[in-house]
């Protein structure tokens, strides 16, 4: 039988060869051009529906430009102020459809006013989202607060409020999308923890909120052993230092700070938000659909040494 495989033993080796790499090259480029400003179609965001809390600002809210600059056109911006939610949506739709790069009214982005510390607060919030959208595919829980009181100082009701909003709000948040995911298949759900579940910042004092955040990276690893047969993964987000309003209020007063994180920092500086946006599409789109219970860092190499 004549095949294409016995056809090629016909033509000398070197011309073999080289007739190989040319076609694999022309392959090789066409395939190039045609990505030239693409990524893989796993990471799209296009027909997702997300929702992001304590996104009116700081990390929360560069994670939604990061699902809007990846299609995403079905957002729920949750926060504590209700004008604040609202603002930042009409500003992320302004500037968005501002720009060219996407139709006039084809963005649909809300403001939520929600407080993650209540869960009464927080089924409200979804149950808003979901009469608006159908569904939701994917979440991020970033709502989240520092405080840096020495162990002997600090009231107990802050902690108590730290924990609600930190380890309870995160909680409710994962709760609830898992509610409203499971019926449709699945969704992905992003925990914000942050390096400090695993290691301990100096030197300022934050143990509630190093013990928070370490709740959070065990908890998101407990709910993705529950719901990992019900295509419901939960993976956790942890940032480094980041220069966002939390950290920026913090360092007003306190420059020598800021040189002593960047030195405690591998590659020297504090990340900027920016930093976040491939990590936090990874987790929340296709691409990571076998990824769950699991942590990806981001902290310049603060962890590592
Ligand atoms: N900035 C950093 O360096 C850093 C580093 C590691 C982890 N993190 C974590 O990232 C997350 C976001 O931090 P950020 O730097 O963007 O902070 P940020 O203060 O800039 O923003 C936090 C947002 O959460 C909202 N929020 C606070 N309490 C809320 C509540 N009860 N209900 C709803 N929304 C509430 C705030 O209004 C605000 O919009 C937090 O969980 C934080 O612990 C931040």
């Amino acid at each position: 039988m004549f095949s294409l495989r016995s056809a090629s033993l016909l033509v000398p080796s070197a011309r073999r060869a080289s007739t190989r790499s040319a076609v694999a090259h022309s392959r090789l480029s066409s395939t190039v051009a045609k990505a030239r400003g693409l990524t893989l179609p796993s990471f799209s965001m296009q027909n997702k529906v997300c929702l992001v809390t304590g996104a009116a600002r700081g990390l929360g809210n560069e994670f939604c430009r990061a699902f809007v600059e990846s299609g995403c056109t079905s957002l729920a911006i949750v926060d504590l102020k209700e004008e604040e939610a609202k603002r930042a949506a009409d500003e992320l739709k302004a500037e968005f459809e501002g720009n060219g790069h996407i139709d006039k009214g084809s963005l649909n982005i809300m403001g939520i006013a929600c407080d993650v510390s209540s869960e009464v607060s927080v089924q409200k919030a979804f149950k808003e989202a979901t009469t608006e959208f159908g569904r939701i595919d994917s979440v991020v829980a970033s709502a989240g607060i520092v405080e840096n009181y020495s162990a002997f100082d600090y009231p107990f009701d802050r902690i108590k409020r730290l924990y609600d909003i930190n380890v309870h709000g995160a909680f409710f948040t994962a709760r609830e999308a898992a509610r409203r995911m499971i019926p449709d298949g699945g969704g992905s759900i992003v925990l914000v923890a942050s390096m400090s579940a695993q290691v301990v910042n100096v030197p300022q004092p934050q143990t509630p909120y190093n013990a928070s955040k370490a709740a959070v990276r065990h908890m998101a690893s407990s709910l993705a052993v529950e719901w990992a047969k019900k295509n419901v993964r939960v993976n956790t987000l942890s940032p480094g230092y980041m220069l966002t309003k939390l950290t920026r209020t913090i360092l007003e007063h306190d420059q020598e700070l800021k040189r002593t994180w960047e030195a405690l920092t591998p590659m020297g500086r504090m990340g900027d938000p920016e930093d976040l946006k491939g990590a936090v599409i990874f987790l929340a789109s296709d691409a990571s659909k076998f990824v769950t219970g699991s942590e990806v860092r981001v902290d310049g190499g603060y962890c590592v040494i």
